[in-house]
């Protein structure tokens, strides 16, 4: 939530700014605003409610001056509603000093009280302005701005990220984080600081992620990071794995068009350079210790949205592969029920962006428990990964769109990956059997790629035949019934329509209540290969709602013709093991999400009222 750019160097602030908000702005986009200090030595800021376009149009029609300071900010709206005059940057009591801040200030209505007791006026209704009124105040005193943010963020509660710039100190910006992403870009004679790698990657690709607690001041010649005490840290450069390009939209139509396309890709790049010899060698468990592996009596996964879907798919092939138990909890209800850990509990986390507040939450939680934490993430230099004791990385590439789609899949891979790195280990799998099951999970980038070849124009024809609908149900079980979630999920997001996703055994406990004549229902359909399958019960499912007058459309493996009378649509998909038709059936549903809410003349990359990145809790 929010994005943030700051930058020190040349004569070209507003471009960097406004670049790097734009490669932000799925973090947030209720309002946009700049800050810049002109060759002429004056601050100047604009901001604008609504997304970057509308700033940009301000700005193109009243342009404001360049120069080589600046900082920039792309807002999802906590404390005070998305106007102008809420939007960032913020200034201090004398308008000499501009403020951006992602996060929230717990207690900033005592202090705002003891600002207004002495003298402050406030223009806006955030949390924010008064820590851009305290920085300041203290500037004023102390003449050194990093000194000055240092002291505020002692007396500020809550998380935050927050950089500051002065009029009086062109050439400098400082910025200081506690449980919301910064990230510093290192330049040539020029450097940047960013929510995220996204902000700078246009202009460089060497980063240094910035740990909690911790302050920076960026000059065009160097970077200094202390703790809020005032010492110096330690930090590590990295290099970031993906270009600028990787995060343009391209020739497509939107970013989760793009994104889809590339679900072949992050599935086969996750699985990169971990098999060896038809096994998986997963070198990135290591630091969980020496016997973790094996000493492990439980399995706690925890995140938030679709990544918990990712989840609750891993528990079925980690319980199947390695005789673990496996619990998949959200994340903030984990956190705050007094769960039991101990240290043979391995928690894995799973986050795209690495930044979910609520899953932050519960990694640090389960580690002060004794917990071990392995994190499953996409993105370099993240917060997550930082807090935990080991991680394994998808490899997706950027996703900007909010709604995740190639970021799902690849944490299912990762998942899967680690399900059999604990089989292996603890000898529950045969290698044969590891070797059949690593071939399965190769074998998906193709049939991933045939559902894209073959049916995604014909999913875009349904969606166009159903704008008018406003309710829509998804059916599965087993694995189908996460995915029956997820497709209920893109739904609600993308396109604003009632959906609901039910373990189909579940249908008669109350759900076929809802089923009236014309109901949509998708229903996930296993393989009738399998002599364990569950297939008969499914289409017996489809005959209790198809009598009471559904319309079926059933996500069924090629050849299945037992569906046929029974469904008024089947999406065929590739035949694949049991554990592996979860990656093929969501596909169908990622794409119905996307031209639904394209052909009802919605924003696909960027809907109502969400965020990609949940930096609050
Ligand atoms: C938000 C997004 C979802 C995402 C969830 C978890 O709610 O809208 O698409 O699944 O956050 O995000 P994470 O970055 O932790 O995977």
């Amino acid at each position: 939530m929010c994005g943030i750019v700051g930058y020190v160097g040349d004569n070209k602030s507003l471009e960097v700014l406004l670049g790097g908000l734009k490669r932000l702005e799925y973090r947030g986009y209720d309002s946009a605003g700049v800050a810049v200090i002109g060759a002429d030595g004056t601050m100047d800021t604009r901001k604008r409610a609504g997304k970057l376009q509308v700033l940009v149009d301000d700005l193109d029609m009243r342009p404001m001056a360049n120069g080589a300071t600046g900082i920039g900010h792309t807002r999802w709206a906590t404390h005070g509603g998305p106007t102008d005059r809420n939007a960032h940057p913020h200034l201090g009591d004398d308008g000499k000093l501009a403020l951006i801040h992602n996060g929230i200030i717990e207690n900033f209505s005592e202090l705002k009280n003891e600002l207004v007791e002495s003298g402050a006026t406030f223009t806006s209704e955030t949390d924010t302005e008064v820590a851009a009124i305290l920085v300041g105040r203290e500037y004023a005193a102390t003449g050194d701005l990093t000194e000055a943010l240092r002291r505020v963020v002692q007396r500020l509660e809550g998380a935050f990220t927050l950089l500051v710039m002065h009029v009086d100190q062109p050439g400098v910006v400082v910025g200081a984080r506690r449980n919301s992403p910064l990230v510093i870009g290192l330049g040539d004679g020029e450097n940047f600081l960013g929510s995220d790698v996204a902000a700078f990657v246009e202009f460089t690709r060497r980063a240094v992620a910035i740990g909690q607690d911790q302050i920076v001041t960026i000059r065009p010649d160097s970077v200094v990071v202390t703790d809020f005490d005032g010492n110096s840290v330690e930090t590590d450069e990295f290099e970031i794995a993906w270009d600028a390009s990787a995060s343009e939209k391209g020739g497509w139509s939107s970013f989760m068009a793009k994104e889809i396309s590339e679900e072949p890709e992050a599935v086969a790049k996750t699985i990169l350079g971990r098999v060896h010899d038809g096994l998986v060698d997963l070198k990135e468990l290591e630091p969980l210790g020496p016997d973790a592996l094996t000493d492990i009596d439980r399995i706690v996964v925890i995140a938030c949205g679709t990544a918990a879907y990712a989840g609750m798919l891993g528990k079925y092939a980690i319980e199947q592969w390695s005789r673990i138990p496996v619990d998949v909890e959200l994340s903030h209800e984990f956190r705050y029920r007094n769960p039991i850990l101990t240290p043979r509990t391995l928690v894995i986390s799973i986050s795209q962006s690495g930044e979910t507040m609520d899953t932050l939450m519960a990694v640090k939680f389960a580690k002060e428990s004794g917990a071990k934490v392995l994190s499953v993430c996409n993105t370099q230099g993240a917060t997550i990964p930082r807090e935990s004791d080991a991680v394994v990385y998808t490899h997706a590439g950027p996703e900007v769109a909010v709604a995740s789609t190639k970021a799902f899949v690849a944490q299912v891979t990762a998942l899967y990956l680690i399900g059999l790195e604990l089989g292996k280990v603890r000898g529950t799998l045969s290698d044969d059997e590891i070797r059949h099951n690593v071939a399965e999970l190769q074998a998906v980038p193709d049939k991933i790629s045939e559902i894209l070849t073959v049916s995604q124009a014909e999913i875009g024809q349904l969606a166009h035949w159903m704008t008018d609908t406003q309710s829509v149900l998804f059916l599965g079980r087993n694995v189908g019934y996460p995915v029956a979630l997820e497709g209920a999920l893109k739904l609600k997001e993308l396109a604003y329509i009632h959906a609901e996703g039910f373990a189909a055994g579940e249908l008669k406990h109350g759900p076929i209540a809802l089923i009236e004549p014309g109901q949509v229902v998708f229903v996930i359909v296993p393989s009738p290969r399998d002599p364990d399958s569950l297939h008969p019960k499914v289409v017996s499912n489809i005959q209790e709602i198809r009598a009471r007058g559904a319309r079926v459309i059933a996500i069924a493996e090629k050849g299945d013709a037992s569906v046929l009378p029974f469904a008024d649509e089947v999406i065929p998909i590739p035949l694949a093991g049991s554990l592996f038709e979860p990656f093929l059936a969501v596909v169908p549903l990622h794409i119905f999400g996307m031209e639904l809410s394209a052909a009802k003349g919605l924003d696909v990359d960027q809907p109502r009222n969400l965020a990609k990145s949940v930096t609050v809790e």
